[in-house]
């Protein structure tokens, strides 16, 4: 079925064809307004992570509201919001492949962009790559602070940052990302794991300035932990993305106090398709939703949903509650909003509610797919 078939603007959203990725747009511009005010009270950049939205208009939107450019993971990220109009681009990952590296050089004479090493070899490479196109690149040394994953020990940023420098680059900061305290469920644990980045985070920007580098910005933080890394004194940029939808897997963390409140914007619009005298299925498995953080939240239903596989959900009564009917449209949010997002073509973004709603725009989720 065509997108033009699937939804219409000004259609009402009751005639979506489903299994179809809604953006409840007055949630959307609430949350977006939200970590903008954030960042603004606490005079901090904010760069959104576009990983999670993967589409040039919400982008654009976040640009609007006051942010400074997005971050993206992927070269392939990069190239398909910039060619859809982003102008300014942070590559929070590290890129080892030459040819990804002639891409994204070239892509440096186009738009402002800055990309993150963890390496000597990574930084040659970027120098060579950077050097033959004749263009230039903001490079951040990224430190691993608790993840575990990519990053230097803050004791060996210091050479990488003289690399850099000596190659004629610009080092423009310290990444210092924790992802896995983006999910501790309790405030206390995520308190505790993100001092302990901070003071890594803090040892490796010592060592770099007492070498007589200037560290202008420390980057990082997520939406379950940016209060913490923001009250830090350390960091001055927030790359928080899933703020912007808010999924079951950030809802089921315990709140942080005095933190701001973002709402779900995403949701999968799915109907029943089948009743059970036990059950009943929707028509959204997981080709739709993805369930690597768990299974999608029935909105507005106390049932549990259950995995029905590819194409099949199955909701299963909790209590009392009535289960939904036989051709009712049901609601998801999704268990993990990224890799759900990138299943879809298009959001149907919807105004004044998922109920009574209409289809205001479809956006093209340009950067799906785009994993390279
Ligand atoms: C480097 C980096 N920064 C920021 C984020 C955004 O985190 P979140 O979507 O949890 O807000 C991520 C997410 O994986 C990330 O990898």
């Amino acid at each position: 079925m065509s997108i033009a078939a699937a939804a219409r603007v000004g259609d009402p959203v009751a005639a979506t064809a489903t299994p179809a990725l809604v953006v409840d747009l007055d949630a959307l511009e609430r949350n977006i307004e939200r970590m903008a005010a954030f960042a603004r009270q606490h005079r901090m950049r904010l760069r959104p992570h576009a990983k999670t939205h993967k589409c040039a208009e919400i982008a654009r939107r976040q640009v609007a509201a006051g942010a400074v450019g997005v971050c993206v993971q992927k070269t392939s990220e990069a190239l398909a919001l910039a060619g859809a109009g982003v102008g300014d681009i942070y590559v929070s990952n590290e890129v080892i492949d030459e040819a990804r590296l002639r891409e994204l050089a070239a892509l440096a004479g186009r738009v402002k962009l800055s990309i993150a090493v963890d390496s000597a070899l990574g930084v040659d490479r970027l120098a060579t790559a950077l050097k033959a196109a004749g263009t230039s690149a903001d490079v951040y040394v990224e430190v691993d602070v608790g993840h575990g994953r990519c990053g230097v020990a803050p004791a060996a940023a210091v050479a990488l940052a003289h690399q850099v420098v000596s190659h004629g680059l610009r080092f423009a900061g310290l990444q210092a990302y924790h992802g896995r305290a983006q999910h501790l469920r309790t405030p206390a644990e995520r308190e505790s794991a993100i001092r302990h980045a901070v003071s890594l985070a803090r040892a490796a920007q010592a060592s770099v300035t007492s070498a007589g580098i200037a560290c202008p910005l420390v980057t990082g933080a997520g939406t379950g932990t940016f209060v913490l890394e923001a009250a830090s004194g350390l960091y001055g940029e927030l790359q928080a993305g899933s703020y912007v939808f808010m999924d079951r897997d950030y809802a089921d963390n315990h709140a942080t106090p005095h933190a701001p409140v973002f709402e779900h914007a995403l949701f999968l619009k799915s109907q029943v398709m089948s009743a059970g005298s036990s059950h009943v299925v929707v028509d959204a498995g997981h080709k739709s939703h993805a369930i690597d953080s768990g299974l999608p939240r029935v909105h507005g239903h106390d049932v549990e949903f259950v995995n029905g596989g590819d194409e099949h959900g199955i909701l299963r009564k909790r209590g009392s509650a009535p289960l939904p009917a036989l051709g009712e449209t049901v609601w998801l949010i999704p268990g993990h909003c990224d890799p759900t997002v990138n299943l879809h073509e298009h959001y149907i973004a919807v105004r004044g509610g998922l109920e009574a709603g209409r289809v205001e725009a479809v956006w093209p989720i340009e950067a799906r797919g785009c994993i390279r």
